[in-house]
């Protein structure tokens, strides 16, 4: 008698705890994902994929995972109710693993084409992006018409390896078009020697060329008017949210703090 009055009168107390334990249970740390600092957004966690190579919007400092594009999905996260959890892939896997519903969704520079758009939904535009053409900071080309027989790198899968097989069906490119698994791995075999110039977004390789020691030089922008978007798999219920929180994001200033904080410098426009 005494025991279930007892429980009767602390049963509500233990269903509380109950709920609070499943709500920090949700919230905390899963498996793959790098001491997020900062915090999650609660709600579910959702994988995100991503190819992690390509500073400033996404790479690896110190053993954790940085960029304009994990701290907006973060803040995104926040918002819309989720935490995201980042899965590092090579970027040409994405869209085939976006159809297959091996992630929840996708933030990595990718630029917004009517090809992808056949296969997976994106957000609304969140940055805006041309090409631009990366050599040696002593080589004797200037622009895409000074290539001639030089090897030209690009990444797999990407709109910078569009564009350079455009050029050389123009016949502006007369070489190899050799293409790598990474950007970065693209960037190193330029500053060895290895191939003459680099295709590749524009505020990747200016980032690079910035960062980089001065070894390396954007010598022309190719204009191409990209923009970025995050992806999902078709018909997500995560897009409107994600577009909702974007659009407040851009609206309330927080945006340009992200831009400033990863590019030292105002955005001129907001997509
Ligand atoms: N914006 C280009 C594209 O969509 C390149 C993106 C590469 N992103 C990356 N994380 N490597 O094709």
């Amino acid at each position: 008698m005494m025991t279930t009055r007892w429980l009767r009168s602390v049963f509500p107390a233990v269903l509380i705890l109950a709920a609070a334990l499943t709500l920090a249970g949700c919230g905390g740390g899963g498996g793959g994902e790098e001491g997020s600092g900062g915090g999650g957004g609660g709600g579910e966690q959702i994988t995100v994929a991503s190819d992690i190579a390509f500073p400033p919007f996404e790479f690896t400092k110190n053993g954790r995972t940085v960029g304009f594009d994990i701290d907006l999905m973060r803040e995104i996260g926040k918002r819309a109710g989720f935490t995201p959890e980042f899965k590092n892939v090579t970027f040409d896997g994405i869209i085939p693993g976006l159809g297959n519903n091996l992630y929840d969704a996708s933030i990595s520079a990718m630029t917004i084409t009517e090809e992808r758009e056949q296969s997976v939904d994106f957000s609304d535009p969140y940055f805006n992006a041309d090409q631009s053409l990366l050599v040696q900071s002593e080589s004797p080309i200037k622009s895409v018409d000074d290539i001639g027989d030089g090897t030209v790198g690009v990444q797999l899968g990407t709109t910078g390896e569009l564009k350079a097989k455009e050029l050389k069906k123009e016949g502006k490119i007369k070489g190899e078009i050799r293409t790598f698994d990474t950007t970065t791995d693209a960037f190193s075999a330029l500053e060895n020697g290895q191939i003459q110039a680099v295709i590749n977004d524009f505020p990747v390789s200016a980032y690079r060329a910035k960062t980089g020691g001065e070894s390396l030089e954007v010598v022309q922008t190719i204009p191409t008017g990209e923009q970025y978007g995050v992806s999902f798999p078709e018909d997500s219920d995560l897009v409107d949210p994600v577009n909702k929180a974007l659009e407040e994001i851009k609206k309330d200033g927080t945006y340009a703090k992200l831009y400033e904080k990863w590019f030292g410098q105002k955005p001129e426009e907001i997509p």
